[in-house]
């Protein structure tokens, strides 16, 4: 019988998805495989199993279609980091399921494609029998065990672009704009492309801010003629003396399903302080899950193809309960075991922040 292999995705979409399934079926049918696809996540294994066989030549477009023809979901009963991060046991009658599913379907193995908590889940079900390989997805760049996550670049080029728009309508109105990112703990995508479009001033998780400094800066601009100030604010960054700003409705209408807490706000608070403190007038833009949908770059395109082929490799070698990573000029791979759980954050002295702080952006400590 013909070798089947499943491919789910699981959490957030994110762009570059349907490259790597693309990749995937299309890397496993040169080796005369047939791939499935499991509908809507992990819960596409449990009963009545949502699956269908992906053909080689239905792939065509997938390179460049944004989110996930398989759907995808990151709350609910394979939710396995609730609150700030917690790691969470998915029940292990839900796993026992998953894996009847998964021989129903008559699978080699299966691969994950997924960010930190979908490949904890992956974890979870290769212990329960289902032969796991995953492929490092997430917008926030803060897995660690691979030097960049797909999806990543789509989100700072859209970001970048996003600044340089608020830019220009700041100047005109010579007003304040903050922008608030996605990027969960992490701030990645706040510090790249707050680089890249020239901020003056980037609030980061790893930072916790103080609002007299960040009004320092705005002050200093003032002073100097440049009546216009651009700060980026990452939606987990957190005041000196403050904690994460969330979001409380939408994580309420989730019926009291597990999931993760909403991060969001923290842009409304910097901006009503600054406008309060230094009498510019301020307006916030939320990039929001903008930043999530689209057109993956040409980096991320070629990041998720190699992807592709590499996890169809590692079933070939039935390596199981890895993860392909990049390591550049390679793909390579590393076990999941080692890349999850630690969240991977921008090193404070790091090339970036040291970039930022000598070109005098203030990231809110000083
Ligand atoms: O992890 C990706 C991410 O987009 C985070 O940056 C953000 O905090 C979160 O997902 C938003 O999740 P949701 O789509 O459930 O609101």
């Amino acid at each position: 019988m013909k070798t089947r292999i499943g491919i789910l995705t699981g959490g957030g979409d994110c762009p570059g998805l349907n490259a790597v399934i693309r990749s995937v079926v299309i890397a496993a049918a040169q080796r005369g495989w047939a791939t499935v696809g499991i509908l809507g996540g992990f819960d596409g294994l449990l009963q009545p199993v949502h699956a269908r066989e992906l053909l080689p030549e239905d792939m065509d477009g997938l390179l460049y279609l944004g989110g996930t023809i398989l759907g995808t979901s990151n709350r609910g009963r394979f939710t396995a980091k609730v609150g700030h991060g917690a790691v969470r046991q998915i029940d292990p009658a839900i796993l026992a399921e998953a894996k009847v599913g998964f021989d129903q379907l008559e699978l080699r193995a299966l691969v994950v494609v997924g960010g930190d908590g979908s490949l904890t889940i992956g974890l979870q079900c290769q212990a329960a029998g289902i032969p796991v390989v995953g492929v490092p997805k997430t917008i926030d760049n803060d897995i660690g065990g691979t030097v960049v996550t797909f999806g990543f670049d789509t989100a700072v080029s859209f970001a970048t672009d996003a600044l340089d728009r608020l830019r220009s309508t700041a100047q005109s109105h010579q007003r304040v704009m903050v922008c608030e990112m996605m990027g969960r703990y992490a701030g990645w995508i706040a510090l790249h492309s707050g680089i890249s479009g020239g901020a003056d001033v980037i609030l980061l998780p790893e930072i916790p801010y103080d609002i007299e400094a960040v009004c320092a800066k705005v002050r200093a601009r003032e002073a100097a003629g440049k009546h216009d100030s651009l700060i980026v604010v990452a939606e987990g960054a957190r005041a000196k003396d403050g904690d994460f700003v969330t979001t409380a409705g939408a994580a309420d209408a989730t019926g009291g399903a597990f999931r993760e807490a909403r991060l969001g706000g923290v842009a409304t608070q910097v901006a009503e302080q600054i406008q309060a403190l230094t009498g510019k007038e301020t307006r916030i833009c939320v990039l929001g899950h903008l930043q999530r949908g689209g057109v993956p770059t040409t980096f991320d395109r070629l990041i998720c193809t190699r992807f592709g082929v590499s996890a169809v490799r590692l079933i070939a070698e039935e390596r199981y309960g890895r993860m392909v990573s990049l390591q550049p000029p390679d793909t390579t791979d590393v076990a999941i075991a080692d890349a999850i759980g630690k969240l991977r954050t921008v090193p404070l002295d790091g090339d970036l922040v040291r970039t930022a702080r000598a070109l005098g952006i203030c990231l809110g400590d000083r």
